[in-house]
């Protein structure tokens, strides 16, 4: 029994590499996908952009994020080459409703845990990261992705023409006070990954890996169980359209499983929910 144990401890090792090598070998592209002038182009117009309804959001939490510190984490984290238009407004819904939700908790809180899935190049992480530290309260983002953390890679963004392929944890240098203060980076699925993690309670979370509907719900029901009246999960690309299984599962979530549902509109179709739990 010893021994086949050890055995399959070997195929799992190997196995785990295989599944991760397209991740680890340059996801993106094997050199730079454009110039840094288009990147550069390509950040001014998506800074220029304006979000009504967003503000709004802002307004009524009474916290709005600082917008230099935005778009400078934005130009190395979500300015890059890709069909759909540039949006990176959920920045701004993460970092509101949170500092809202430490606001209305400040006295019962002491280490606070937030779980993400989809951390890609850092963004999310980041603005939650800021909510923290502008709350002067401790607490651990604990955030999960398929991509790495420390195989230098071409992220196509704009550091791809001037340091060449780095790693999300060089990627993320400017932030690295905030990084060290509250991040942990997990290399996985999320299908896989959630259900090894010990947590008493997770006060907030933010769903963007998977974009279906059984992931999503996978997601939900390991994080509900460690959710109390009025912790926070929030939702990007609540979308009929694009991703029918999110606004299904979303739907489903807040029906079932008493979490009031906000939803904030931005341009381009896109929207985000903001679920409560209420019970
Ligand atoms: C939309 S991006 C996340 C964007 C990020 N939250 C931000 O603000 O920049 C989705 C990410 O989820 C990751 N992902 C997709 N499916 C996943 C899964 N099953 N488990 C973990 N990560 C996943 C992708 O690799 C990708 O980096």
């Amino acid at each position: 029994m010893r021994l086949f144990s050890t055995l399959l401890k070997h195929v799992l090792y190997r196995l785990d590499n295989l599944a991760y090598k397209k991740w680890n070998n340059q996801p993106f592209s094997i050199k730079p996908i454009s110039n840094k002038e288009k990147y550069y182009d390509l950040w001014t117009k998506a800074s220029l952009k304006n979000n009504p309804e967003v503000n709004q959001y802002e307004e009524t939490t009474g916290y709005k994020i600082e917008n230099d510190w935005l778009n400078n984490l934005a130009l190395r984290t979500q300015i890059v080459i890709k069909k759909s238009e540039l949006n990176y407004a959920h920045g701004k819904i993460l970092y509101s409703s949170l500092r809202e939700y430490i606001s209305r908790n400040k006295t019962n809180l002491e280490n606070l845990v937030i779980l993400e899935t989809g951390t890609a190049r850092g963004f999310s992480s980041l603005c939650m990261a800021k909510a923290l530290n502008d709350s002067n309260i401790s607490g651990s983002i604990l955030t999960f992705d398929v991509l790495p953390h420390t195989k230098k890679i071409y992220w196509n963004c704009i550091t791809d023409h001037i340091e060449g392929p780095i790693t999300r944890q060089e990627l993320l240098e400017p932030w690295k006070y905030l990084v060290d203060k509250y991040i942990i980076f997990h290399q996985g699925y999320s299908n896989i990954e959630l259900k090894k993690i010990g947590l008493q309670r997770i006060n907030f979370a933010f769903l963007d890996g998977a974009h279906t509907y059984e992931d999503v719900l996978f997601e939900f029901n390991i994080i509900e169980k460690h959710q109390e009246d009025g912790d926070i999960i929030v939702f990007d690309d609540y979308n009929e359209k694009l991703f029918p299984g999110i606004v299904k599962a979303v739907n489903e979530i807040s029906n079932k499983f008493g979490y009031e549902k906000k939803i904030i509109k931005s341009f381009n179709d896109r929207s985000y929910v903001v679920a409560r739990r209420t019970c």
